[in-house]
């Protein structure tokens, strides 16, 4: 494994008088595959959302790539960086409804990347077949399954070729019989090298592919380390009622 391409220190964030997160300190290096897990409201989208400034921070450092961005004050070369080299899966699937699943994953390519149209849509290609959807090419979102939709939309985060990729409960609006076509996906891209920080509480999936599984409780990470070890001798109790909960 690389050196560190991600260093966070002290990040604090409130929303009005609420503190969500209250100094979270987290290294992830190049390739490394994080798995972020805690209970309902103790600030994983938020982290993540800080990340890539989807959300306002009200203070810490961010090492990113070559990068360091002050997370209270982002200028505007440091967003263009983070956003270029980073992307982001959601819960929802986020597809462009008026858009094919071809279209959806060229849009990127050509918008952001300025790729030429014939380019983006080989390169796309490439990309669906990845996700096994290379027989839904010019499918409309609404006549995708979930499942099909949230691969359409890894396939486009994928396809821009980012450093990193934030994962924020990808598979937690799938019906079951969906959820491991997804999580299976996941795994064959964790194989190829792109660091992925993925909040989710699939804990077979965090022991097939993390390297470091991080838990977060009320504004702060209280415990991680290696999959093998945390998610079967944790020490901190709230880990502990955690992964009871959601055994
Ligand atoms: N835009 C916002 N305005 C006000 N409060 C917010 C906002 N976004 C999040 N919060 C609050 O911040 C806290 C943390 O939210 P966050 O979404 O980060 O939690 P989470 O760990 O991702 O939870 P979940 O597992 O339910 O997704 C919650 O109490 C939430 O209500
Ligand atoms: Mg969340």
């Amino acid at each position: 494994m690389k050196d560190d391409f991600i260093t966070i220190r002290g990040l604090k964030k409130s929303f009005g008088k609420n503190e969500i997160l209250k100094g979270v300190d987290l290294d992830v290096k190049e390739g490394e595959k994080v798995i972020i897990m805690g209970s309902s409201g103790s600030g994983k989208s938020t982290l993540l959302r800080c990340m890539n400034r989807l959300e306002t921070s009200d203070h810490g450092l961010m090492f990113f790539g070559e990068r360091q961005i002050d997370l209270a004050h982002w200028l505007k070369k440091d967003i263009k960086y983070v956003r270029s080299n980073s992307s982001m899966v959601f819960q929802g699937y986020n597809l462009f409804k008026h858009m094919t699943v071809l279209e959806n994953v060229m849009e990127g390519l050509v918008q952001c990347k300025g790729i030429k149209k014939l380019e983006a849509k080989d390169i796309a290609i490439h990309y669906l077949e990845k996700v096994g959807l290379s027989e839904r090419l010019d499918y409309y979102p609404s006549a995708l399954s979930g499942g099909q939709q949230q691969r359409g939309a890894i396939a486009r985060a994928l396809a821009l070729q980012p450093k990193v990729v934030f994962f924020d409960e990808p598979t937690s609006a799938l019906d079951p019989e969906l959820v491991a076509e997804v999580l299976n996906v996941m795994e064959k891209i964790a194989e190829e090298g792109v660091t992925m920080i993925v909040v989710t509480h699939e804990v077979g999936f965090a022991k097939n592919i993390a390297d470091r599984v991080v838990f977060m409780d009320r504004g702060y990470i209280c415990e991680e380390g290696r999959p093998d070890q945390i998610l079967r001798y944790p020490r901190n109790n709230r880990t502990k009622e955690f992964l009871n909960l959601i055994a």
